[in-house]
């Protein structure tokens, strides 16, 4: 079953949200994302009235063909797309992986302009234009729902670009997609040119045109939004603007600029906003990628009021500072939760609330985390169990775990750490002097595994206020070219470290098909 525009006046401004944080957030270096941790986040994407998932690319890896296929099996409302090359076999493993959604999409894409046709693909415009016709054939003799994309559309001569879109069109494509691959465009040129190819390209009024931009040049929502305003009605995006280089258009951005500024912009989304911080939280923990403290409608700071002048306005009349409430975007006062007395069916409410439904196991062990947790912290607040939680989810199955820890460090004298982790299924004990506790910890855990990543970023933060705040520490390993991040949060910030460290080191071995990750360009 396929979306398709359908004139009336309820639905012509409504904007199809097309969600690719699985997809092409997940190319960016260090978001890799386990099976369990892209299942967390395809539900609370389908659970916000995201009405597209691109939920990864089958054909790179076996994981990100049984990601597909898992999350199309479990999706409830939105439409499920499998990326797929301009290639048979790609296509072919698309339409499989997709097969079980409740409808599903093959999303093929072919590079369109003179600089990828010539030093990328070897191929001459006549070619390219005969692989599209192939290629969209093929994928929708499988299945119903097919989008098209012209990889760096906005770099490609606008003839040849309408002339790519109409054979698109005509071998059955449903929605043509224009991505701005480099981020290169400029909100008034990519208004111009969804208005030309909308009105020029034959067959244009029978598809559903779509934005994909990126943020090289912090244009990706703007652009997104200019798009919309010349016709477009998908726009293709990510939680967090995460994506290659700078990121993606943030999902959260388009859709709060389109429901604040309805006077201007008089489109609508079918997202439940509420649902937006929870789902930032979710994608920042599953892709260890921090969101920046600034950053637009889900940063920590995104409504804080800090200056005297602001606070006195706010005090009066929140709307003064204000142009939409922490509420609509979910954001709630942080609220003191349980102590050390709170049992098992508080826990679970609290968690229910907070909205996480865990499965025997994980809230087992969540609860004695807590539990532990509220014997050494006073006061546990929701996002210490959200931290928590994500913290759990994140960790499980990892090979390398730790067993125990001591560290000593003493004024201008050794800071030397003792260590035992537990290496698929096996202790390894070991000892290291370093220059510094952090430095002990991560040679300790690096002589354990006897591996040595390359430590590009670390850096901790408190999840809450106060000193007995829990630590939420991030690393980021690089390893054979491969960049991996890891996150933890505990009441110590040394523990934190090691956690992180570890939760790192564990991404680095899980395995990644490299077959097709190199065709990938944003
Ligand atoms: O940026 C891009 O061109 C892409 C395509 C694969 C759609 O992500
Ligand atoms: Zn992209």
């Amino acid at each position: 079953m396929s979306i398709q525009p359908v004139e009336t006046p309820s639905n012509k401004d409504r904007v199809y949200i097309f969600d690719t944080t699985l997809r092409d957030g997940e190319q960016s270096p260090g978001a890799t994302m386990t099976l369990e941790e892209k299942l967390q986040v395809a539900e609370a994407l389908d659970d916000m009235g995201v009405d597209i998932i691109e939920a990864g690319f089958p054909i790179a890896s076996i994981g990100d063909f049984e990601a597909v296929s898992e999350v199309a099996r479990r999706s409830k409302n939105a439409v499920i797309a499998g990326l797929a090359r301009a290639i048979p076999a790609d296509i072919a493993r698309a339409g499989e992986a997709v097969r079980h959604a409740r409808q599903g999409r093959i999303h093929t894409f072919v590079s369109t302009s003179p600089i990828h046709l010539a030093h990328q693909m070897r191929k001459t415009g006549e070619e390219v234009l005969e692989i599209i016709t192939a290629t969209v054939t093929q994928a929708r003799n499988l299945i119903d729902n097919v989008e098209w994309s012209a990889m760096d559309a906005t770099r490609t001569p606008i003839d040849f670009l309408c002339r790519c879109a109409e054979l698109a069109i005509r071998a059955g494509a449903t929605t043509i997609n224009i991505p701005d691959t480099v981020g290169y465009a400029v909100p008034e040129e990519h208004y111009q040119l969804f208005g030309t190819l909308i009105e020029r390209v034959p067959g244009g009024d029978k598809v559903i045109w779509s934005t994909h931009c990126h943020n090289d040049l912090g244009l990706a929502v703007a652009n997104s939004l200019a798009g919309v305003r010349a016709g477009a009605r998908q726009v293709e995006c990510t939680i967090n603007g995460l994506g290659e280089r700078a990121g993606n258009a943030a999902l959260e951005e388009i859709v709060m600029a389109l429901r604040t500024r309805a006077d201007a912009m008089p489109y609508h989304t079918n997202i439940e906003t509420t649902h937006l911080a929870r789902a930032s939280k979710i994608v920042s923990a599953a892709a260890n990628f921090p969101v920046q403290y600034n950053k637009a409608i889900v940063g920590k700071n995104a409504f804080a009021h800090e200056s005297g002048i602001h606070q006195d306005g706010m005090l009066k009349n929140a709307e003064t500072y204000e142009i939409m409430t922490p509420a609509s975007v979910g954001i709630k006062e942080t609220t003191l939760v349980m102590g050390k007395h709170s049992g098992r069916a508080a826990f679970k409410d609290k968690l229910r609330e907070l909205g996480y439904e865990l499965g025997d196991n994980a809230f087992q062990e969540a609860f004695v985390r807590f539990k532990d947790l509220a014997d050494r912290k006073k006061h546990v607040y929701d996002a210490d169990i959200v931290a928590l939680v994500d913290d759990e989810v994140g960790s499980a199955g990892d090979r390398i775990k730790l067993v125990d820890m001591e560290v000593v460090s003493k004024t201008g004298g050794v800071h030397r750490c003792d260590m035992t982790l537990s290496v698929d299924g096996e202790d390894v004990s070991v000892t290291y002097d370093g220059t510094g506790s952090v430095d002990a910890i991560f040679n300790a855990i690096k002589q354990a595994v006897g591996k040595e990543p390359h430590l590009v970023l670390y850096a901790v933060d408190g999840v809450t206020g106060g000193t007995d705040a829990q630590a939420s520490a991030h690393v980021r390993l690089e390893m054979n070219g491969r960049i991996v991040s890891g996150n933890a949060a505990e009441p110590d910030t040394l523990m934190a470290s090691a956690r992180a460290y570890l939760n790192a080191y564990n991404r680095l071995l899980i395995e990644r098909g490299a077959a097709a990750q190199g065709a990938l360009a944003g």
